[in-house]
């Protein structure tokens, strides 16, 4: 019996039948078994292949070895010949598989995925190779195409991304300038509001002025008066008790001193003069508050606008309340280069005045320093700062400290009219007062006005 040949019958129905495609080459490069898949796939027959050593003309133009035939020659450098994709199979010792487009199979070149492995003889000597192929065509046209699926989708969220970064950027500029206009809206909503009530009070303090003026003035001259009668009521009287001595009845003489001594003459004569300059200095001041709520109720008729140099006006106002200053602060000038402003001068001296004698006036009990400073806000606009080292204003008071008669400072030191009043002049100037302030740091009043005058509405 001779089985072998039986066993070669069986290896080539195996071949043959086998599905994938599959041949295998000898010691010497020649093609032993040529497999019916392999002759689908590669559109060589078996009966053209078996026997030559052209196993490498459905892959190539020229001859090259292929993996079985380098698997053959022991050769060590197999990577160099696939470069890039080929490596080590892990299932057989010895064998190599790979991956490769072949632009000459099929229409259109096909992909292809092969493995080759050696075939020994008893003692285990290479005799040859065998070599499966598989068609992964499909596969990597798939690969491929999620591939470029994969990058295109990066792109678009690439492109997505830089765009919503764009709208974030856009987005965050736009809620600046939301957040920018919200600020100036609140702003001229407060000066608004501001306005309103002034004007409104203006108009009260307008008609009490008024009522309160006519009899002021004729108290102040009464007492004025009336100061001259006493004194000459004084003198008579002095000339009665002089008279005295020479009055020969005892009773009547009795009678005048016990009265003198009763109503304590002496005393009233003290004390009369002193009574009546305390009232005078009163009116007076009386007299002043109704100027001030006068001027601030803007019935100045008297003044005409005229070009004046600011800096001129604080350096003269500066002389005035030096007294009220010089003991509390040191006043530092720092001003900038500023053309003259068309302006009412004497009613801006005011408001540099109060503004002066309040810094001064905010000092605690250490020596402070006040700085008035100018300069340009823009071309057509003029600033004016007071900066004071002072208390500071409480932020429940600084709402109110434009208010007429808001005060903080002690009965019979402040009036509550300095500010109300240099706000009324600076709105009548078509200009505006700002507020810095720091409670234990210090207060900046800004005042901007036009560099020219525009009649107020
Ligand atoms: N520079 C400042 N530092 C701290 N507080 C200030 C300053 N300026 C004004 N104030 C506060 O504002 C209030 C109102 O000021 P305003 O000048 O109108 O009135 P006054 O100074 O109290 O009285 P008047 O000026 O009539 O003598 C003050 O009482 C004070 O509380
Ligand atoms: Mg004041």
């Amino acid at each position: 019996m001779k089985l072998p040949s039986q066993s070669e019958v069986a290896l080539s129905e195996f071949f043959d039948g086998h599905p994938v495609a599959t041949f295998a080459v000898n010691r010497h490069h020649v093609i032993t078994h040529w497999n019916k898949a392999c002759e689908q796939l590669l559109g060589w027959s078996s009966a053209a292949m078996v026997g030559t050593q052209n196993h490498w003309q459905p892959f190539y133009h020229k001859q090259r070895p292929l993996l079985s035939d380098l698997i053959v020659d022991n050769d060590d450098n197999i990577a160099d010949h696939y470069p890039g994709h080929s490596y080590c199979s892990t299932l057989i010792p010895g064998a190599y598989e790979s991956e490769d487009f072949f632009p000459n199979i099929g229409v259109s070149g096909h992909w292809l995925h092969f493995t080759a492995a050696p075939l020994r003889d008893g003692a285990g000597n290479v005799v040859g190779a065998i070599e499966t192929l598989r068609d992964v065509t499909e596969r990597r046209v798939a690969e491929n195409s999620l591939r470029k699926a994969h990058d295109n989708l990066e792109h678009i969220v690439e492109k997505r991304t830089a765009q919503l970064a764009d709208a974030n950027d856009r987005l965050e500029d736009d809620i600046r300038q939301l957040t920018e206009l919200n600020d100036l809206l609140s702003m001229a909503q407060q000066q608004l509001v501001q306005a309103e009530k002034m004007a409104s009070i203006g108009q009260l303090a307008a008609g009490v002025a008024h009522e309160i003026n006519n009899p002021i003035g004729y108290i102040f001259s009464n007492v004025g008066t009336l100061e001259k009668y006493l004194s000459q009521l004084f003198s008579m009287l002095g000339a009665y008790q002089e008279a005295e001595a020479s009055i020969g009845q005892p009773a009547v003489l009795a009678q005048l001193r016990a009265m003198r001594q009763r109503l304590d003459l002496d005393f009233l004569r003290e004390d009369i003069p002193a009574l009546m300059k305390e009232s005078m200095e009163g009116i007076v001041r009386v007299r002043h508050i109704v100027e001030d709520l006068k001027d601030f109720s803007r019935q100045d008729a008297g003044q005409e606008w005229s070009r004046a140099d600011l800096h001129q006006g604080i350096d003269s106002t500066l002389n005035i309340v030096g007294n009220e200053v010089k003991y509390r602060a040191d006043v530092v000038k720092e001003y900038g280069a500023i053309p003259q402003i068309e302006c009412l001068p004497l009613q801006i001296n005011q408001v540099v005045m109060n503004l002066v004698v309040n810094a001064a006036q905010s000092m605690g009990p250490e020596r402070g320093r006040i700085t008035v400073r100018t300069g340009l806000d823009s071309p057509q606009t003029v600033y004016l700062e007071v900066e004071d080292t002072g208390t500071g204003i409480a932020p429940d008071a600084l709402s109110r400290i434009f208010d007429p008669f808001f005060t903080t400072k002690a009965v019979g030191k402040g009036t509550g009219l300095g500010l109300s009043l240099a706000y009324g002049i600076v709105q009548k100037h078509g200009g505006r007062i700002d507020v810095d302030t720091e409670l234990g740091r210090g207060t900046r009043f800004r005042v901007l006005l036009p560099v020219r005058h525009k009649e107020q509405p």
